[in-house]
């Protein structure tokens, strides 16, 4: 256990928009602050883990991490779907390494064996054992909760609940629903950047002119807009009237980002989720899914994949760019464009909450 990295309060203070100052760039680069955000934020907060899909049937499983803790997702006899850490209550081997279906779960070092809805089952060889009392070494369990066929979990229980959360998201998306669309694929990203580099440039159209033109011909420009909600943001822009990939012109551009590491990015038919995963301080790997309403061509799909690409591409070279400038002497704190960096300035005030919800309660980072 490490002590709270020493973060000056005056940096927590939370300003209204127009004065505040950006996050020090000291955030950016620290092991201390990574591993502060670790406990403070990652373990805090719920966590997109992956998609009801993947255990859709009794006994199916897949695995999953938050803040370093290795997880199980798994589907019960009773049809429940349940978060466990994926770790043995014997000495800490795992029930699982990948997906698949079992009737049990058996630990991989010497075979004890668990429920679906992890009570301790079989225990070879524990005979002469004092003391042992198997109903208290059931898995240890994670928060769950599912959302437009996403699974989230959380390591430790608080703010917010699940519902308030995704206030007004489906209503606002309307239809057809995120849960309505079909998984494609995954393509993953690994950047040489601290986390929240990324996440700030997502929430800014203000640089899209100058570092994606050919999205820029995408967007009614004047038309995008930044909203803040409690626990989200979005920006959202009308397409050009223009023929496109994703529409004959009609249609509007929706970038959900939903605190600490989730964004939603909808166009005409098509969600393309993100799921920035922090390695260390100076580390991403961003994962991207994409799910296309059904009827969707293989052709427009490969013009999507492609297209996002290029963009991504674009946002790596300036994320990587910027991650160095942020680290160089000549640099601290900026400020924010009140027309375009609202969601900014939103996400990094949320995370100083949460710093300093972990500051007063002493809370000690592992
Ligand atoms: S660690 Fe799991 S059976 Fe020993
Ligand atoms: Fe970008």
């Amino acid at each position: 256990m490490q002590n709270l990295p020493i973060i000056d309060q005056s940096e927590l203070v939370i300003k209204p928009l127009a004065e505040a100052e950006t996050i020090p760039s000291s955030w950016y680069n620290s092991d201390d602050i990574w591993r502060l955000e670790k406990e403070a934020v990652f373990a805090q907060t719920w966590q997109c883990v992956g998609r009801q899909s993947q255990a859709a049937r009794s006994g199916e499983y897949f695995i999953a991490e938050i803040a370093s803790e290795p997880l199980i997702i798994v589907r019960g006899k009773d049809n429940i779907l349940r978060c466990f850490y994926n770790v043995c209550r014997h000495r800490g081997g795992p029930l699982a390494i990948g997906s698949g279906c079992a009737s049990h779960l058996q630990c991989k070092y010497h075979g004890w064996t668990y429920e679906l809805d992890g009570r301790l089952k079989g225990v070879p060889d524990f005979d002469s054992v004092a003391h042992f009392d198997k109903t208290a070494f059931g898995l240890a369990p994670v928060e769950l909760a599912v959302w437009e066929g996403f699974v989230f979990a959380r390591l430790v229980p608080g703010k917010p609940s699940f519902n308030e959360l995704f206030t007004g998201i489906s209503d606002r998306i309307g239809k057809p629903g995120l849960g309505e669309l079909q998984y494609h694929r995954r393509k993953s990203y690994d950047l040489k950047c601290n986390w929240k580099i990324f996440v700030d440039n997502y929430l800014e159209g203000y640089h899209v002119p100058l570092v994606h033109p050919e999205l820029m011909k995408l967007y009614d420009y004047h038309s995008y807009k930044t909203k803040v909600r409690e626990w989200y943001s979005f920006q959202h822009s009308l397409l050009t009237s223009a023929e496109n990939i994703y529409s004959s012109g009609a249609g509007e551009a929706l970038y959900y980002f939903i605190f600490p590491n989730l964004m939603l990015n909808i166009l005409p038919g098509r969600l393309q989720t993100n799921i920035v995963e922090p390695i260390d301080a100076e580390r991403c790997i961003v994962h991207f899914d994409y799910y296309y309403v059904a009827g969707t061509s293989e052709q427009q799909i490969a013009d999507d994949l492609t297209f996002s690409d290029s963009v991504q591409v674009e946002d790596i070279e300036i994320c990587e760019l910027v991650h160095r400038g942020v680290r160089s002497r000549s640099y601290d704190k900026g400020r924010f464009s009140v027309k375009h960096e609202e969601a900014l300035w939103h996400f990094q005030s949320l995370l100083k909450t949460f710093f300093r919800d972990a500051v007063e309660s002493k809370r000690t980072p592992r």
